[in-house]
C-alpha cells in the first residue's frame, strides 16, 4: 500500500520539487529582481493549482463516487455500478465495487425467491398456522388458518395471541408449549359459520441455535372428516348390536318357554318353533349381509370381471325372484336383450338384481306389478326394477343407500329386509364405476336405473 502510494505521488512530488529547484536556481540567478519574482511566483502557484486538480481528479473525485456507491449497496440499492478509469488503482476498484454490488443483488434476490417459496408452502398447506414469537407477538398466520377462524392477515399479525386469539384453548396450548418446552396436542370444535369443525392442535416451540426459547408454532389440523367416519362406525356398531339384539332375544326367549312347557301342546310347539326358524333365517341373512358388506370394503377388494351374456346372468336368477312375485300375487314381466354381452363380476351383479327385485316385491302389495328391464344406452349396461309399490318419500331417497336406514322403521322389519340390501347395490355399483337413478312416488311406485360401464 505504501509502495503503490508513493509509486503514484512520486511524479506529482518530483514535478514540485523541480520546479522549486528551478525557481530557486532563477532567483539566484536574476538576484532578486522583483519582477522576476512575481513572475516565478505565479508560474509556481499555476504548477501548483494543476498538480493539485490533476490529483484531484485522479483520486478524491473517484474515491468520493466510490464512497456514495458503497453508501447505496449498503442502504440495499444493488443496482447501482461505478465506472472509473481515472487510475488502474481506482479501475481495480470499482471493478471489486461492481462484482460485490452484484453479488449482493444476486443473494438477495435468492432470499426473495426463499421466502417467496416459504409463503407459498405455507400459505397453500392443508393445515391452519400461526408463528409466535417469545413475547406473544403473532408473526405469522396462513391462508388456512384464515379460512377457518375469518378476518384478515391484518387483523393478527404483530398484535399479542390472547388479544386476538378468541379460542381459550389457543391461550392453553400457547402457555404449556412455552411452560414444558415441548410438544402440546390439544383438540376443541369451532364454529365456523354454520359449521361445526373439529380441530387438533399442536404448539411446538422454537429454539435458537443456542437453544433459547423464541417462540411456538401452532398448527391446526381440520378432523371433522375423521370425527366424521369414526361417528358413522360407532353408529354402526350399535345400529348391528340392535338388529342383532331382536332376532336373538326372540330365539332365547320362545326356546326357553318351550322347554319350561315341555312341549305338550304340538300346535304351540309348532308355532314357537316356526318363530325360532324364521329368527333364525332372518339372523342368517342379516349375518351374510354383513359379510357381503365388509368383503366388498376390504381394502385389497378386487372384482372378479368376466364376460357373459346378460341371458346367463338372469337365467340364474329370475326363477326363484318370479315364484316369490307370482306366490304374492305381483304381475312380473321381464323385458331383457339376452344376447347383450356384459363386462362384470357376475356374481355381484347377481346380488344387485336380487336385491332390487326383491325390494320391488317387498314393498308392493297384491295385484301389483313388478317389471325388470336389461338393455343398453350407450355406453351403459342399463338395468331397470319398477314396481307400482308403496313408493318412497322424496326427502328419504337420498337415505335409502344408508346402512339400517328404512323409511318406515316398523313395517320394513316386519317384512323381513335387512335394512343392508341397498347399501350392498350401492357399493357394487360403485365399484363397476355406475350411476343409480332413483324415481319414485309415493303410493304410486318405484323405479330404480343401474348403468354399469359396458
Ligand atoms: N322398491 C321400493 N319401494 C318402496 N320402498 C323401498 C323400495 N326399495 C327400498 N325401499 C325403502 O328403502 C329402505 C332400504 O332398503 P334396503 O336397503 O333394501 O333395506 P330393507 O332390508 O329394509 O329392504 C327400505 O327399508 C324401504 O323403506
Ligand atoms: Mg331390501
Amino acid at each position: 500500500m505504501k509502495d503503490l502510494f508513493s509509486k503514484a505521488l512520486l511524479p506529482y512530488v518530483l514535478v514540485i520539487i523541480l520546479s522549486l529547484l528551478a525557481t530557486g536556481l532563477i532567483i539566484w540567478q536574476s538576484e532578486g529582481h522583483p519582477f522576476v519574482l512575481i513572475v516565478l511566483l505565479l508560474i509556481d502557484m499555476v504548477v501548483f493549482l494543476s498538480m493539485f486538480s490533476l490529483l484531484f481528479n485522479k483520486y478524491v473525485k473517484p474515491i468520493h463516487k466510490a464512497t456514495y456507491t458503497i453508501s447505496q449497496i449498503v442502504k440495499g440499492n444493488y443496482n447501482v455500478r461505478f465506472h472509473s478509469s481515472a487510475s488502474k488503482e481506482i479501475e481495480a476498484l470499482s471493478l471489486k465495487i461492481n462484482s460485490l454490488a452484484r453479488n449482493m443483488s444476486e443473494i438477495s434476490m435468492q432470499e426473495q425467491r426463499h421466502s417467496e417459496q416459504l409463503s407459498t408452502i405455507i400459505d397453500n398447506m392443508q393445515s391452519g398456522l400461526v408463528l409466535i414469537d417469545e413475547k406473544g407477538y403473532i408473526h405469522v398466520v396462513n391462508r388456512k388458518f384464515i379460512s377457518m377462524f375469518g378476518k384478515t392477515v391484518k387483523d393478527y399479525k404483530g398484535y399479542l395471541y390472547y388479544d386476538v386469539l378468541e379460542e381459550e384453548k389457543f391461550h392453553d396450548t400457547v402457555q404449556k408449549t412455552f411452560l414444558y418446552e415441548r410438544n402440546i396436542k390439544e383438540s376443541f370444535t369451532h364454529r365456523s359459520g354454520l359449521n361445526k369443525l373439529h380441530l387438533e392442535i399442536i404448539g411446538a416451540p422454537i429454539f435458537n441455535e443456542r437453544s433459547m426459547l423464541k417462540g411456538a408454532v401452532l398448527v391446526l389440523y381440520d378432523i371433522t372428516e375423521l370425527k366424521k367416519l369414526e361417528k358413522t362406525r360407532k353408529d354402526f356398531v350399535a345400529n348391528v348390536s340392535h338388529e342383532l339384539r331382536t332376532p336373538i332375544t326372540s330365539i332365547k326367549g320362545f326356546s326357553e318357554t318351550l322347554l319350561e312347557s315341555g312341549m305338550n301342546d304340538q300346535d304351540t310347539t309348532k308355532e314357537f318353533l316356526t318363530i325360532i326358524q324364521n329368527e333364525s333365517h332372518r339372523l342368517q341373512l342379516l349375518i351374510e349381509d354383513l359379510l357381503s358388506l365388509s368383503r366388498l370394503e376390504r381394502e385389497d377388494f378386487r372384482l372378479v370381471l368376466n364376460k357373459f351374456k346378460a341371458g346367463e346372468l338372469i337365467d340364474e336368477v329370475l326363477p326363484a325372484l318370479k315364484h316369490n312375485a307370482e306366490q304374492k300375487g305381483l304381475k312380473f314381466s321381464v323385458d331383457i336383450d339376452s344376447q347383450l354381452m356384459m363386462k362384470a363380476d357376475k356374481e355381484r351383479i347377481k346380488q344387485v338384481i336380487i336385491n332390487l327385485l326383491d325390494n320391488a316385491i317387498l314393498y308392493t302389495a297384491e295385484n301389483g306389478s313388478v317389471e325388470f328391464y336389461l338393455g343398453h344406452v350407450e355406453d351403459y349396461i342399463h338395468i331397470k326394477v319398477a314396481d307400482t309399490g308403496i313408493g318412497i318419500e322424496q326427502k328419504a331417497i337420498p337415505r335409502i343407500f344408508e346402512r339400517f336406514y328404512r323409511v318406515d322403521k316398523a313395517r320394513s322389519r316386519n317384512t323381513g329386509g335387512t335394512g343392508l340390501g341397498l347399501a350392498i347395490v350401492k357399493h357394487i355399483v360403485e365399484v363397476h364405476d355406475g350411476k343409480i337413478d332413483v324415481e319414485s312416488e309415493i303410493n304410486k311406485g318405484t323405479t330404480i336405473h343401474i348403468y354399469l360401464p359396458k
